[in-house]
């Protein structure tokens, strides 16, 4: 567990499994990231996951560019985002099942709501949930988040099982980047001047989640229409 700030006095105040409040990190002007803000949420997001995942199970999507992703990929909620030959869009249907994506679980919804609230964006209403799975090696090249018809709403993304090297960047591809590991249970929200802001995922080394094993899962809430 990753802990800090915590004094011998207030250590013992607290079982060793109790997910601690940790402080919010600012990654740039309007962005954060959330240490743990998810741990109080993972007994009902997993349930849902699987839910989800038994009607839109993961697949490994091509690029317009003809490259297989390493990150395996899902979607739920109005739309989900894809890609394929002919490039990248939202699409309100799975393309694998021919059937609408199944619907943002409420435990999904509430808890981007509540992370974009802490992170000063209020009253965000998420319409789709892009969910990556990643096995040690998979990695996510950096990118802007720019398939969305407005950028006004955030970009909130939460970070599951086997840790990650964030790769948060600036708004030209080639502007230095800072690296920002997350862990099991956080949560890193973007938006406002921010919103546009190159960003990626490092080849994910091996470990083993004792929840989840060996693997990575990111959710990624935003508002596509
Ligand atoms: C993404 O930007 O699509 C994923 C980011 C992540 O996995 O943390
Ligand atoms: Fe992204």
């Amino acid at each position: 567990m990753h802990r800090k700030g915590t004094t011998p006095a207030t250590l013992d105040l607290f079982a060793e499994d109790t997910p601690q409040p940790q402080a919010n990190e600012q990654i740039g002007p309007r962005s954060w990231v959330l240490r743990g803000f998810a741990l109080p949420w993972v007994d009902r997001l997993l349930p849902a996951l699987d839910s989800v995942l038994t009607q839109a199970p993961f697949r490994q999507m091509v690029t317009p560019g003809g490259h297989v992703m390493s990150a395996a990929l899902s979607s739920c909620g109005r739309y989900g985002w894809i890609t394929d030959h002919q490039g990248y869009a939202y699409s309100p249907i799975d393309p694998q099942t021919g059937e609408p994506w199944p619907a943002l679980p409420e435990v999904f919804l509430k808890l981007a709501q509540q992370a974009s609230d802490e992170a000063g964006f209020q009253d965000f209403v998420p319409d789709t949930c892009l969910i990556n799975r990643y096995i040690p090696g998979a990695k996510m090249s950096l990118h802007q988040d720019k398939n969305e018809r407005g950028y006004e709403w955030p970009v909130v993304s939460v970070s599951l099982g086997i840790p990650a090297m964030f790769l948060f960047g600036g708004h030209a591809r080639s502007d230095a980047t800072q690296r920002v590991p997350l862990f099991h249970g956080d949560v890193v929200a973007w938006g406002g001047e921010d919103r546009l802001r190159f960003h990626g995922v490092m080849p994910i080394k091996q470990a083993e989640h004792p929840q989840l094993g060996e693997q990575r899962i990111n959710f990624t809430f935003r508002k596509a229409r």
